[in-house]
C-alpha cells in the first residue's frame, strides 16, 4: 500500500475515494454523505487551500482508503476530516497507515494538535439515544463503546475525548470531539 496526494490521483481515484465516503458512513453515519454527489463535492472540496487529502493506493492502483485534514487555526490545530477505509478492507491496518501519514505530514508542518469530530449517529455509544444535558462533561468523561463506534479507534491511535455538541445530528445523536498533541513544540 502506498499513500498519495488524492489531488494528483487521477479521476478515477476520486471517484473510487468518494464512493468510499458513501459506502463507509452507510451504516453508522447515514446522514454524513448519502449520495455520491455529496461525496464528490466533499471530495473537490478536500483539494482547497488549507487542506490536505490523502489517499491508500494497493497494489493494483486502487483508492482502498483517504484521510483529509483542514487548517483550522491559523496553523496550530488541524481538524482531520474525512476518514473511510474501504468496508471490504476494514481491519487491515489501513486506517492505522493513513493516521500515521497524515500525522507526519502535520508535523512536517509545525502542527501542535489534530482535531477531529465523530458522530454517534446510531446509539453505537452510550451518549446515543439520551439526554446528555446537563452534565455533558460527565457523560463524555464516562463514554462506554457499545457497539465498536469509530472513537474507539481513534483511542487506540492516541486521541482522547475533549467535548460533545450534544443533538448534533438531532436529539441523542451527539458529535464526540477528540485531540492529540502531535509535537511538544508545536508553532512559535
Ligand atoms: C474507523 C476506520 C477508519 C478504521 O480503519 P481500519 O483500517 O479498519 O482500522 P485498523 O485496521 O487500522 O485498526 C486499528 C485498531 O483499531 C481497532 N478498531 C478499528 N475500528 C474500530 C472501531 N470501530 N471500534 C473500536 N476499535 C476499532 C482495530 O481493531 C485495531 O485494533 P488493534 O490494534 O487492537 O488490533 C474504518 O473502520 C472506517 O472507515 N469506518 C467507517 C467510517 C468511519 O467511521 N470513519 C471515522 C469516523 S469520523
Amino acid at each position: 500500500m502506498q499513500i498519495v496526494d488524492l489531488k494528483n490521483a487521477g479521476a478515477l481515484a476520486k471517484e473510487q475515494a468518494a464512493r468510499i465516503l458513501v459506502e463507509a458512513f452507510k451504516v453508522s453515519a447515514p446522514l454524513a454523505w448519502p449520495t455520491m454527489h455529496d461525496a464528490l463535492e466533499e471530495v473537490e472540496d478536500s483539494f482547497g487551500d488549507d487542506r490536505i487529502s490523502r489517499a491508500a493506493i494497493d497494489e493494483t492502483g486502487r483508492v482502498v482508503g483517504w484521510i483529509g485534514g483542514i487548517d483550522a487555526y491559523d496553523g496550530h490545530a488541524w481538524e482531520l476530516h474525512p476518514l473511510a477505509v474501504d468496508p471490504q478492507f476494514h481491519g487491515q491496518r489501513i486506517g492505522t497507515g493513513l493516521m500515521r501519514d497524515f500525522e507526519d505530514r502535520m508535523r512536517e508542518r509545525g502542527v501542535a494538535t489534530i482535531w477531529l469530530g465523530t458522530d454517534d449517529e446510531s446509539n453505537q455509544t452510550s451518549l446515543g439515544g439520551v439526554d446528555i444535558y446537563p452534565d455533558v462533561l460527565q457523560a463524555a468523561a464516562n463514554i462506554k463503546n457499545l457497539r465498536r463506534h469509530a472513537f474507539g479507534f481513534y483511542q487506540k491511535m492516541g486521541y482522547i475525548v475533549v467535548g460533545l455538541i450534544p443533538d448534533a445530528n438531532g436529539f441523542g445523536k451527539p458529535d464526540i470531539l477528540m485531540a492529540k498533541r502531535i509535537s511538544e513544540k508545536g508553532r512559535s
